[in-house]
């Protein structure tokens, strides 16, 4: 190991106050906090308590105050439009400042929320960013979620105005947004007073007077608004996440340890130079797009590009190779998902070799494990380090990683590398005592959780305390299972809840079963998911039907699955679902979802000794083997 990576990772467990104050004056401060960690009594820890500052400020005006007033911010690439555009710093400063005065102007204040509901636009960073401005709170709703999923997200955070788009587009299907919006609305327990929404050229969307304005509309006649100081324990954003319920968690981030962690991370995990340009392909709705397409690097006087398109099929798949030599990439960040669909389609990677990799330095993977062939396509490829690391929605940037900013370690395919600094990974057994090395048990973080992670869920944190700490006290639990091996690389393995990733998007089963459960045909059921070679996972929902409607099963499956795309959304890829007589079960009626995952991957696994009725696991077997022809 190098000693850059040991020596940091040393001094933040050892004297964290020491290690985070340091990073703190990357930052710039309206006051400088003198309190840097105050430890709670649940072990859990408050970041810069006394600090004042403004996330916007550190990520635009300061850069333009420092004299990078023209140099590249944001630039917009969308291959479904045909447009790239490219914002300064100084142009990025003042679209924000001016949307921040439209936003005041409907009364949006310090502490009030924004839910944001808009497809990769420059407009979605605008209007995270004014919020931030103005120390509004915003929530971004991931496009690809149905309405139900958004009225849910309304009513939680109770948002003062909806930022939303006419529409978005899917390779060359234009995705009305309005019409989900306003569905989402009248399902809301919480409306919002009102609605901005941007017209696309390419579709107009229907204004409900005195309650929409269009963008423009809302920008026109507004003063541009200054930086609103907050606390550094203020928030600077909720994000939801699948639970193992239907209600969604809501992830709240701080914005002064946020700022600082992110800040960190650049120059320390990425190593991307301000004036830099960093690539991450994802989505602004999803926690890597929060930190790694809008903040961090703006955060770092970096430039990012936004990209509106996919992996394959915008126009092909060169595309994220375009990206890289078109706008001088250092760095890019994407799922291992988008890998898979780049190699399915040109495995010889012969479009690669019209741009070459220009100044291209790694490749980041993240939001799913990285599986060694994808990551050994990629590297031989590329030539170049390709770095699997590892994070969440709550952590808000990498628990693990080969910190490439600390100086390169040997890789291990498999594994996102080690521990971060700042991050006190351990693997427990049940009872919360510590697996001897290489042995798989829970993968926990032992408290204060370094700056930018979640402090608590939005309204809830009783429910914060039961989902993270209590099954470890003194830890948090991370959900994952996996070890340490020891050499100190951490292994991630498995969740060990409910939860799935499919093309490394992060998804409930539990929830799924809510909704197959509404069906009134359905007695019982149970989604699993299942290995998927494009998405890494599917979901795989298995029926069991009242009496009386078993003729009806092919109809039943199909309904299901339009079920789930109209309460979840397109993005659950719920494709699947299969009649059976009876769910294989324990004497005490517990589901054994993980034997039947094993039998649909086709691994190994061992009769459980607790099992009720075996031949219920026979006719698991045989559904999941006529799939092809059974499943809706
Ligand atoms: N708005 C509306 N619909 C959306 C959407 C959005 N923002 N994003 C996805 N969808 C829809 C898709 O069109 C698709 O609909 P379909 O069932 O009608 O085909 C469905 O949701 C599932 O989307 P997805 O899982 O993304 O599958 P895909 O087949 O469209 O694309 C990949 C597969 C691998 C190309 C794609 O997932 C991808 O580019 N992944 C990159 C990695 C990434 O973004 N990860 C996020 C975390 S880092
Ligand atoms: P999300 O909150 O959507 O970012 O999803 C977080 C989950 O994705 C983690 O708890 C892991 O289960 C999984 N995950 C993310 N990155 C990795 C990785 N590098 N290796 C293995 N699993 C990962």
């Amino acid at each position: 190991m190098t000693s850059r990576y040991q020596e940091a990772h040393r001094r933040a467990l050892a004297d964290p106050e020491e290690f985070w104050g340091e990073a703190a004056d990357t930052i710039d401060w309206v006051r400088r906090p003198t309190r840097i960690l105050e430890r709670q009594e649940n072990g859990t820890g408050r970041w810069f308590a006394d600090g004042l500052l403004n996330t916007c400020w550190n990520a635009l005006d300061r850069h333009v105050e420092a004299g990078r007033g023209n140099q590249a911010a944001l630039i917009y690439d969308s291959p479904v439009t045909g447009m790239v555009r490219s914002y300064s710093y100084g142009d990025l400063r003042d679209r924000v400042a001016r949307f921040a005065g439209a936003l005041a102007a409907l009364g949006v204040a310090k502490g009030d929320r924004v839910v944001i509901y808009m497809p990769m636009v420059p407009e979605a960073a605008i209007a995270m960013l004014a919020c931030a401005r103005l120390g509004a709170i915003h929530s971004v709703v991931f496009g690809g979620f149905a309405a139900p999923e958004l009225a849910t997200r309304l009513d939680d955070a109770q948002p003062k105005v909806v930022v939303s788009a006419s529409c978005g587009i899917e390779i060359a299907r234009i995705v009305p947004y309005k019409p989900l919006l306003d569905e989402a609305i009248r399902l809301s327990a919480a409306p919002p007073q009102r609605c901005i929404v941007l017209q696309r050229p390419m579709l107009t969307a229907d204004l409900v007077p005195g309650r929409d304005l269009s963008w423009d509309e809302a920008e026109a006649d507004v003063e541009p608004h200054a930086c609103v100081p907050v606390a550094a324990t203020d928030p600077l954003y909720i994000l939801y996440t699948s639970g193992t319920t239907g209600q969604p968690k809501g992830i709240v981030r701080d914005n002064g340890g946020h700022a600082v962690a992110l800040r960190w991370s650049m120059a320390n995990i990425y190593a991307v130079a301000p004036g830099e340009v960093m690539f991450t392909a994802s989505d602004v709705g999803w926690v890597v797009g929060h930190s790694y397409i809008v903040y961090a690097p703006l955060l770092a006087g970096a430039t990012t590009i936004l990209y509106e398109g996919k992996p394959v099929g915008t126009p092909d798949a060169g595309a994220y190779w375009r990206v890289i030599a078109q706008h001088g990439v250092s760095v890019m960040f994407t799922a291992p998902t988008a890998f898979r669909a780049i190699k399915r389609e040109d495995p010889e990677g012969r479009l690669l070799a019209p741009h070459g990799t220009g100044r291209l330095r790694a490749l980041f993977l993240a939001g799913e494990r990285a599986d060694p062939p994808t990551v050994e396509w990629a590297q031989q490829l590329l030539g170049l380090p390709v770095i699997d690391h590892w994070w969440q929605t709550e952590t808000g940037w990498p628990i693990a990683a080969n910190c490439l900013g600390l100086g390169l370690m040997p890789v291990k395919p498999g594994s996102p590398t080690v521990a971060v600094p700042g991050w006190d990974v351990r693997c427990l057994d049940a009872e919360g005592q510590e697996m001897p090395t290489g042995d798989v048990g829970a993968l926990a973080i032992r408290l204060p959780l370094p700056p930018g992670a979640l402090p608590t869920l939005w309204n809830a944190e009783a429910r914060f305390r039961q989902a993270y700490l209590a099954a470890f006290p003194g830890y948090y639990q991370t959900g994952d299972a996996g070890f340490v091996d020891a050499d100190g690389y951490v292994h991630v393995m498995s969740r060990t809840d409910d939860i799935i990733n499919v093309a490394g998007h992060r998804l409930s089963t539990g929830q799924m079963e809510e909704v197959l459960a509404g069906h009134p045909a359905v007695a019982e059921c149970a989604v699993i998911g299942i290995a998927d070679a494009l998405k890494g996972q599917v979901p795989l929902g298995l029926l069991v039907l009242k009496a009386g409607t078993a003729s009806a099963g092919e109809a039943v499956a199909r309904e299901v699955v339009r079920m789930v795309r109209d309460r979840i959304g397109p993005v659950a890829a719920f494709k699947t679902a299969v009649v059976v007589q009876r769910l294989p079960k324990t004497r005490s009626g517990k589901i054994l979802r993980g034997t039947m995952r094993a039998i649909a991957d086709g691994q190994d696994y061992r009769m459980p000794a607790t099992i009720d009725d075996p031949a219920a696991l026979d006719e698991i077997r045989s559904a999941l083997a006529a799939l092809g022809s059974s499943g809706a």
